[in-house]
Parts: structure tokens; C-alpha cells; sequence
């Protein structure tokens, strides 16, 4: 069999040199042979190489024709380049043999598996071979050494295994050789010193182990050196001082230990030096700026003494720096300069002392700034709040005092802020009340006094604060009810008083609350019995009373040291049968009694209001307006006798009937009288302000019924009550796109072509009320828990609960916001909702459709460093739930994919209307000239 191999390569090398005649018949022969390898893939219809054909009769050439395949004057095959063709194979009928002329071979991204043949020696011409990025396994085959022209070798993102082979150091021309992101082991061959022309070596993301060889200090051409994320140890050898022409140097992430060659400082290219997450001791080259060029010094996570280097200071090239998690002692006021790149630098965990210095607010793009766990002193000064692109800073832990400057109002972009653990004192200012991008707050354990400030409940995207052990008086706010992402909320160890605020219902996410060790005093409010997230309770220590609420928490909750807190729990005495009977015949009263009983309830309420003195004014104002409220709805029904029939359904929205919940209200499923099922999504609030602002809601409500669209949710009417408002819907069966995403069997029911007819009909509808409606009607509020589905998968936008109607003179805002992630981003600074809103959010939506979760949960549930989303195309990150698309589908994703780009841009005015959305999307199918998929997740991410 080989020599009949052999034989046929000789013939083919015979008609090449001598007939020109038959070069075709030379390149037929090659052709077959190509297309025995292509007849071998799996999946045939999912690769693009549909121009390969073969027609025996014509002698069909492949030079030219086929996708991806070149050749030499003599008419024999040079160049195969199928990078990104969707092939689903392996190598093993590779025709290696019978393309002796082969000089570049492109097969990278695909998904071609199982093991690289030893044949592949045969290719003896081969100068450049690139097979990364697809599913290879095995070993590395040593007779690689055999194709002695090969200047670059890529075999990186694959899955082989076994230890590098020595004869790699053979390949005497290589340049570029990259092994990245297998699973190889065993050390580091001496030979690879050999390769005397090397200028980059990439062997991050192994298993590599033992000493890196001081033959790697002979690579004298080396420019990138990529060793990082292995197991290598022992110290590195002298001779890496040797390699002054490295720009990138790579080793985080090993057992690397020692101190590192004070010559690496002298290295006049060096852009990036990463060490972090070693064992390395001894001191930092102080010189490490010299060239000028040094961009990322990362050595965080290892044992580094000494101060920090001094050729930082004027090193105005950098954009992040980590020394975190060392040793490093001196004065950091004057380490530092102002820097006109610097992104991130984390300084956090050492021994520094010092003051903080004026200079960080002269970095323009700072976005992170650590200096957590040192010996800072002084105060924090002011003119730290030019740098407005921060968005975390760390000076935890530290002893700074003072008070925080009003200044920090400028700080607009701040996402996190940790100054817990300090001396800080005063209060806090109302400036904070426009960091409205603020997600985690830490001020404990300083000398905060006064009150906590009622701002706190315009951080509509906080979802952790912690106020503790401080010195804060006087009441809890009820405006933080309006926060309503807080997941963990810590207000323990200080003198708060007075109630707790039944307004923290609306906290529908909370999980965590402290509220221990302070002076709060009354009953718990009975409106944390809807509180269904709450996991962790603690409000011992406090001077609180009455029965405890009816909420499976309170069953381990900490409620020591209070006055007189009653329930059937253990530690708690049974409360006495009055109390309890005082509250439950008031519910029951306002359920059997909901229309009739407004008199007796206007009646009630004065009772209550009369008794209630000490409550705070807001509230008396509530209660005084429910009194004045009579019933009324709008709907082509008879609303007080849908009223009567939506109470009896729901049994007076008895939480069995509850199908869904949200920030501003509960969704029941109701079956009238008539057999038809309608959704009743109940307010947690009843309607209340004033006579004029109430009508004007109502009008409001009463376009939002005429309304018709077959991608919207038919909203059937609405009801209030004294103490029920309520929005009537179509109740759709196969439920929420939010529900069926989350859902492993759901979303494999929920194929491509269903998914791009899903982001097209929520297109149509948003279409529909931004340009067919007058005035326009913004939804506010687009996210995957309002698109519902028929059991077509027919989408239909619901839940016009937040949508206003657009009046261009009036001020746009109301309290309601946006879900997290959904929001744009200038909803922090202005307060004026448009339509340019629902674009953003559709943007998000679109992608979260595409991706199979929100892109948030996406990005963290991934498993690559952000530095390759570059080079991770949309294909690739589609819901790995799904076979992947067919070409014309896929190409309907990238549209969206782009069109989810543009609507998510920062500036709305650069967004695309709905109008343009919705016609792109509804003449994609016809137009097919559109680019290829080079949609990269970086760009989705918008890193
Ligand atoms: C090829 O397609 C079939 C059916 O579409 C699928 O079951 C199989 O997993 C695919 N093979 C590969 C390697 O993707
Ligand atoms: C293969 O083609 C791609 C794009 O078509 C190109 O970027 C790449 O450089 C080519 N590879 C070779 C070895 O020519
Ligand atoms: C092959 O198809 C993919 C999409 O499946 C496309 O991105 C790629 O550019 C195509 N490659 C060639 C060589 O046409
Ligand atoms: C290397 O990979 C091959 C193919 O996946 C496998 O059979 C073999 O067990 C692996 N060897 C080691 C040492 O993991
Ligand atoms: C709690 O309130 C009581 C009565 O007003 C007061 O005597 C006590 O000092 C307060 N305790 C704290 C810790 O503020």
C-alpha cells in the first residue's frame, strides 16, 4: 500500500515536472484526493466548501475554483486555507501524500477532531501550518520535526495532551510558534532554546510543570513570551535578563518563585510584564519604566518587598498596574504621578503608609482604583473626584479620616464604593444622591453620625449597603423601599429609632437584613409577610414588639434582646390571642367586604389613623386618600362586576392564584364566570396622590386599552379599590420568555427560526408604539419576564404597568424604573425617559434572545480571559443549548447581532428607531449581502 503511495506521488511529481499538457490531469489526481478527505467530513451540510465538485470527464482543476485552495504556476496545489468553513472531521484522511507541494495549510477554527497524523511529516515544503481552535487531541507528533522549512506553527486552543516533543527545536526557521490552551504537560523542552530566530512563544493555559530551562535565554529574538497559567516552579534562570528584546512577558499564574532579574528593568520594549499569583520574593526592578513604553506591570499575589519602583512615577505610558496582595512598604504620597492612560491600579494588601494623593484625580480614565488593607492616614482629598471615569473605588481598611468631600458628587460613574473600615466622621453628604450608577456601597465600621439621608433611595441600582457600626440616629428612611434591587441590606450596630418603615416591602429582592443593635422600636410591619426573597434575618437587640410577620425567614431569624416579639417560634413566646386576632379580622374584613364596604372603610381608616399618631406624615397621607378613593375602572366589561368576579377567582388574590411576581406588583391568574382566563396584575400600592394626577393616570390607562397589536398583550381594563388597584390582561399559556430561557428543556423547544421570529415580533410591537401611536407610548420596562409567548411562540409584549404616555411637555420621570440590565445608561443622568430607552432595552433583549441569558450572566459564566473576546466570534457564544444554526439562519443572528450593537450604543441619539429596526429585520430574508460573521464578543460586550 505505501509504495503503491509512493509510486502515485512519483507519477504526480513526473506530470508536473515534464507535461505541461496534463497539469490538469496532475491537479485532478490532487482533487480527488481532496475530495476523499471532504467526503469524510461529518455534517456535510454544515461546511461552506460547496464549490468543491469534481467532474471526472472534464478533469476538473481545483486551482482557483474551489474555496480555499490555491496553487503553484505548475498547477499543483500550494495553499489550502479553510480557516472558519465549519468543518466537522478529523485529519486522518488527509490526503498528505498526495500534495507534496502544500506550502500553507489554514485550517484553523473549525471543529475538526481526534488526532494530528504522524503523516503530516510528509508535507516537506510546509512553511506556515495553523490548525488552532478546533477539538484536536493526542499527543503532539515528534515528526513534526521533519518539515525543517515550517516558520510558524500554530496548534494552540485544541485538546492535546502528552509533554512538547523535543524535536520541535529542530525546526530551525520558526518564528512564531503557538501551543496555548491544551492540556500539555511534563516540562518545557531545553531544546526549544535552539530556535535562535524565535519571536514568539505562546504556551499559556497548559499543564506545564518543573523549572523554566535557561536555554530560553538564547531565544535573543524573543519578543512575546507567553508562559503564564501552567504549573512551572523553581526560580527563573539569570539568563531571562538576556532578552532585551521582549515587549511581552508573560508568567502569572505558576509556582514560579525567587527574586526576578533586576535586568528585566532595562529592557527598553518592555510593554507588559505580568507575574501575579506566583511565589516571587526579593525586590522590583526600579528602573522597569526605562524604555518609556511600559503599559501593564501586574505582580499582584506574591511575596515582593521594598518599596514601590521609582520609575513609576513619571512612567506616563501606563494603563494598569497590580502590586496588590505584597509586601511593599514606603510613603505612597509621592510614588505616584498623574497618568494619562492609567485604566485600573490596585495597590491594595501591602504595608504602605502615607497620604493619599491630589495626583489620582489627573487620570482621566481611571476606572479602578484600589488601595484597600494599608496604613493610609490623613483625609481623603477632594480633588480626587476630578478623575470622573472612576467607577470603583477601594480605600478600605485603611486610617483615614475626615469627612467625605461634597465633591464626591462628581463621581457619576462610580459603580462600587468601599470605605468601610476607617475613621471617617459627619454625615453623609447629599451630594450622593447623584451617584445614581452606585450598585455597592460600604461605609461601615467608621464614625458616620446624624441621620441616615433619605437620597439613598434615588441609588435605584444599589444592591448592597452596608451602614454598620457607625454612630447613625434617628429614623430608617422609607425611601430606601425604593430599592427595589437591594439584595443585601446591613443598617446593624448603630442608634437608629423610631419604626421600622413598612415602605421596605417594595425591596422585592432583598435576602439579607440586619437591622440588630440599634434602638428601633414598634411592631414589625405586617408587609413583610410579601417579602418572599428574604433568606437572612437579623434584628436582635432592638426594642421591637408584637407578633413577628407570617414570612418563612422570621422561622430562623436572630430576634434576641427585643422587648416583646411574639410568635409559634422557638426562643419567642405565643402571642397573646388578642393581638392576633386584631389583625386577622381586619384582613378578613378587607377581603369579604371590598366594594360595598368603602364607607365602613373610610370609617376604619380614620379609626386607624386616629390611633396611629406617631406615624410619620407620608403615610397619614396615604391612608387619608384611600378614604377619599371609591371604586372605579375602565373596561368594555362591567367593571364593578369583573371586580366582584376577580376577587372570587383569586379568592380574594389568595397567593395560590399567584403566577408572578415583580417590583411593583403580583400577577394572578384568574378563570371568570364566562370560562375565559384573564392575568390580573395587582399593585402593591394602592392608587393614591391627587384628584388631578389620578385623572390624568386614568387617561392614560384608557388609550393604553385601545390598543391593538398582535405582538401586545391585550389589556382588558383596569379596577381600584380602596385597598386593590389592578390591571386586567389576555392571559397567555405557555408563559414568559424569561421563564422558557431559563428552562434546559424549554429553551432547546425555542430553535433558531423561533427565536429570530421572537426578537421580530417584540420589534413590531415597540414599532408599533413609538410610531403608530399619538402620542407615542414608551414601555420603559422591556425585558425578557414582559415578552410573552403564545403557544406558537407567537411574542407579545405585556405589562404596560410602567409604560406613561410620552407628553413632550411635562417631565418624563416617575419613581418606576427600569429592571437592572435593561436600563440605558443615561437614565443615571437625565431623567428623561424616550423611546430611545425601549431601544436599549430591546438591544439588550435581542442578545439575550441569542444568547440563550442576559448578557451580564452571560460574560460572568465564562470561562475565557477577557483579553481573547477579540478572537471569539458571535458563532461561537450562540446558546450552546442549540445545534448550531444553518448558514441563512445564522446570518439573520448577526443582523440582530448588530442591530443589538447599534441600539445599545451610549449616546441615544445614536441609536436606530424602531421604525429602522423593525424594517431591517423584516427584509432580511431577501437581502443576503450582508458581511460575513465577524461579529466578535468583545464587540458585543462593548468592552
Ligand atoms: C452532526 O449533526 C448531527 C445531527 O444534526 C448531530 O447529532 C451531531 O452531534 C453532529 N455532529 C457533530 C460532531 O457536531
Ligand atoms: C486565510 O484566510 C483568512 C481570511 O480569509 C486570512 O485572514 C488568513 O491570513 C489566511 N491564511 C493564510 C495562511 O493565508
Ligand atoms: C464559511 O462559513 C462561515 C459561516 O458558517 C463563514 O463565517 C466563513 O467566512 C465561511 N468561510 C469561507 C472560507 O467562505
Ligand atoms: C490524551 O488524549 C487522548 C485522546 O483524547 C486520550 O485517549 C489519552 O488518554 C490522553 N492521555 C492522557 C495522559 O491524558
Ligand atoms: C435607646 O433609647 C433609649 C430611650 O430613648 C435611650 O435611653 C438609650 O440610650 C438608647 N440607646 C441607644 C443605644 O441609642
Amino acid at each position: 500500500m505505501t509504495y503503491l503511495l509512493w509510486c502515485l506521488a512519483c507519477l504526480i511529481s513526473y506530470v508536473q515536472l515534464f507535461s505541461s499538457p496534463n497539469i490538469a490531469f496532475a491537479s485532478s489526481l490532487e482533487a480527488e484526493a481532496l475530495l476523499k478527505w471532504k467526503a469524510s467530513f461529518q455534517n456535510q451540510t454544515k461546511n461552506n466548501l460547496t464549490s468543491w465538485g469534481y467532474n471526472p470527464k472534464e478533469n476538473t482543476s481545483p486551482c482557483n475554483i474551489w474555496t480555499g485552495i490555491s496553487c503553484n504556476t505548475a498547477g499543483s496545489v500550494n495553499r489550502i486555507n479553510l480557516t472558519n468553513s465549519g468543518i466537522q472531521g478529523t485529519l486522518y484522511e488527509f490526503p498528505f501524500l498526495s500534495l507534496p507541494n502544500l506550502e500553507y495549510v489554514d485550517l484553523s477554527l473549525n471543529q475538526l477532531f481526534g488526532a494530528i497524523p504522524s503523516q503530516i511529516s510528509s508535507l516537506s515544503k510546509l512553511i506556515y501550518l495553523d490548525l488552532s481552535r478546533n477539538k484536536l487531541s493526542g499527543k503532539i507528533p515528534p515528526e513534526l520535526g521533519l518539515l525543517n522549512n515550517l516558520r510558524v506553527l500554530h496548534l494552540n486552543e485544541n485538546q492535546l495532551n502528552g509533554s512538547i516533543p523535543q524535536e520541535i527545536g529542530k525546526l530551525k526557521f520558526l518564528v512564531d510558534l503557538e501551543l496555548s490552551q491544551n492540556h500539555l504537560n511534563g516540562s518545557i523542552p531545553t531544546s526549544l532554546g535552539d530556535l535562535s530566530n524565535l519571536e514568539f512563544l505562546y504556551l499559556q493555559g497548559n499543564q506545564l510543570s518543573g523549572t523554566i530551562p535557561k536555554e530560553i535565554g538564547n531565544l535573543k529574538s524573543i519578543v512575546d513570551l507567553h508562559l503564564s497559567q501552567n504549573q512551572l516552579n523553581g526560580s527563573l534562570p539569570a539568563s531571562l535578563g538576556d532578552l532585551s528584546n521582549l515587549e511581552f512577558l508573560y508568567l502569572s499564574d505558576n509556582q514560579l518563585s525567587g527574586s526576578i532579574p533586576q535586568e528585566i528593568g532595562n529592557f527598553m520594549k518592555l510593554t507588559e510584564l505580568e507575574l501575579d499569583a506566583n511565589n516571587f520574593s526579593g525586590y522590583l526592578p526600579q528602573n522597569i519604566c526605562r524604555g518609556g513604553s511600559l503599559q501593564k506591570f501586574t505582580v499582584g499575589s506574591n511575596h515582593f518587598i521594598g518599596t514601590i519602583p521609582k520609575g513609576l512615577q513619571n512612567c506616563k505610558s501606563l494603563v494598569r498596574v497590580r502590586l496588590e496582595g505584597n509586601q511593599l512598604t514606603g510613603n505612597i504620597s509621592e510614588d505616584f504621578g498623574a497618568y494619562p492612560n492609567l485604566y485600573f491600579i490596585d495597590l491594595s494588601h501591602n504595608n504602605l503608609h502615607g497620604e493619599i494623593s491630589q495626583l489620582w484625580g489627573q487620570c482621566p480614565q481611571l476606572a479602578t482604583l484600589r488601595i484597600a488593607g494599608n496604613k493610609l492616614t490623613g483625609s481623603i482629598p477632594p480633588e480626587i473626584s476630578h478623575a470622573t471615569q472612576i467607577h470603583e473605588l477601594d480605600l478600605s481598611s485603611n486610617s483615614l479620616v475626615g469627612v467625605i468631600p461634597k465633591d464626591f458628587g462628581r463621581l457619576t460613574s462610580l459603580v462600587k464604593l468601599m470605605l468601610n473600615g476607617n475613621q471617617l466622621w459627619g454625615p453623609i453628604p447629599s451630594e450622593f444622591g447623584s451617584l445614581t450608577d452606585i450598585e455597592y456601597l460600604d461605609l461601615s465600621t467608621n464614625k458616620f453620625n446624624e441621620s441616615i439621608p433619605g437620597i439613598f433611595g434615588y441609588l435605584l441600582k444599589l444592591h448592597y449597603l452596608n451602614l454598620s457600626n457607625n454612630k447613625f440616629s434617628q429614623e430608617i428612611p422609607f425611601q430606601l423601599g425604593k430599592l427595589v434591587h437591594m439584595s443585601q441590606l446591613d443598617l446593624s450596630h448603630n442608634s437608629l429609632e423610631g419604626k421600622i418603615p413598612s415602605e421596605m416591602r417594595t425591596m422585592q429582592s432583598l435576602e439579607t437584613l440586619n437591622l440588630s443593635h440599634n434602638n428601633l422600636t414598634g411592631l414589625v410591619p405586617t408587609s413583610f409577610d410579601e417579602m418572599r426573597g428574604l433568606k437572612d434575618i437579623d434584628i436582635s437587640y432592638n426594642q421591637l414588639h408584637g407578633p413577628i410577620p407570617n414570612n418563612k425567614a422570621f422561622q430562623n431569624a436572630r430576634m434576641e434582646g427585643n422587648k416583646g416579639l411574639c410568635g409559634n417560634v422557638g426562643g419567642l413566646k405565643p402571642c397573646n390571642h388578642s393581638v392576633e386576632h386584631k389583625h386577622t379580622s381586619r384582613k378578613a374584613f378587607l377581603i369579604i367586604f371590598p366594594i360595598l364596604g368603602t364607607l365602613l372603610l373610610a370609617f376604619l381608616a380614620f379609626v386607624l389613623i386616629g390611633r396611629r399618631r406617631s406615624r410619620r406624615k407620608q403615610e397619614r397621607e396615604i391612608e387619608q386618600s384611600n378614604m377619599h378613593d371609591s371604586f372605579f375602572s375602565i373596561s368594555n366589561f362591567d367593571g364593578r362586576k369583573m371586580y366582584g368576579e376577580i376577587m372570587e377567582a383569586t379568592n380574594g388574590f389568595d397567593v395560590v392564584h399567584c403566577i408572578g411576581k415583580g417590583g411593583q406588583g403580583s400577577v394572578y391568574k384568574a378563570k371568570l364566570p364566562s370560562g375565559s382566563i384573564v392575568a390580573v396584575k395587582k399593585f402593591h400600592q394602592t392608587l393614591d396622590g391627587e384628584e388631578g394626577s389620578r385623572k390624568e393616570f386614568l387617561n392614560e390607562i384608557r388609550a393604553l386599552t385601545q390598543i391593538r397589536h398582535r405582538n401586545i398583550v391585550k389589556f382588558l381594563g383596569f379596577c381600584s379599590s380602596a385597598h386593590h388597584s389592578f390591571l386586567v390582561y389576555e392571559y397567555l399559556e405557555t408563559g414568559s420568555l424569561a421563564a422558557i430561557l431559563s428552562n434546559e428543556n424549554e429553551a432547546k423547544k425555542l430553535d433558531w427560526s423561533t427565536r429570530v421570529k421572537i426578537v421580530k415580533g417584540v420589534a413590531h410591537a415597540l414599532c408599533y408604539m413609538h410610531h403608530d401611536c399619538s402620542p407615542p407610548i414608551v414601555h420603559r420596562d422591556i425585558t425578557s419576564s414582559n415578552i410573552l409567548l403564545h403557544c406558537d411562540y407567537e411574542p407579545c409584549v405585556s405589562d404596560f404597568g410602567t409604560a406613561k404616555l410620552l407628553n413632550p411637555d411635562s417631565s418624563n420621570w416617575t419613581a418606576l424604573a427600569g429592571t437592572y440590565g435593561y436600563v440605558a445608561p443615561e437614565l443615571a443622568y437625565t431623567m428623561k425617559v424616550t423611546e430611545k430607552c425601549d431601544v436599549y432595552s430591546f438591544g439588550v433583549l435581542a442578545l439575550e434572545v441569542i444568547l440563550g441569558k442576559q448578557l451580564g450572566d452571560f460574560v460572568s459564566s465564562f470561562s475565557f480571559p477577557s483579553t481573547t473576546y477579540a478572537n471569539i466570534l458571535l458563532k461561537d457564544v450562540l446558546d450552546q443549548r442549540l445545534p448550531p444554526p444553518t448558514p441563512q439562519v445564522l446570518d439573520e443572528l448577526v443582523t440582530i447581532a448588530r442591530l443589538s450593537i447599534a441600539c445599545r450604543h451610549s449616546h441615544p441619539q445614536s441609536r436606530p428607531t424602531m421604525h429602522m429596526v423593525s424594517k431591517v429585520l423584516s427584509f432580511q430574508p431577501a437581502s443576503s449581502s450582508r458581511g460575513p460573521d465577524d461579529t466578535t464578543l468583545e464587540q458585543l460586550i462593548k468592552i
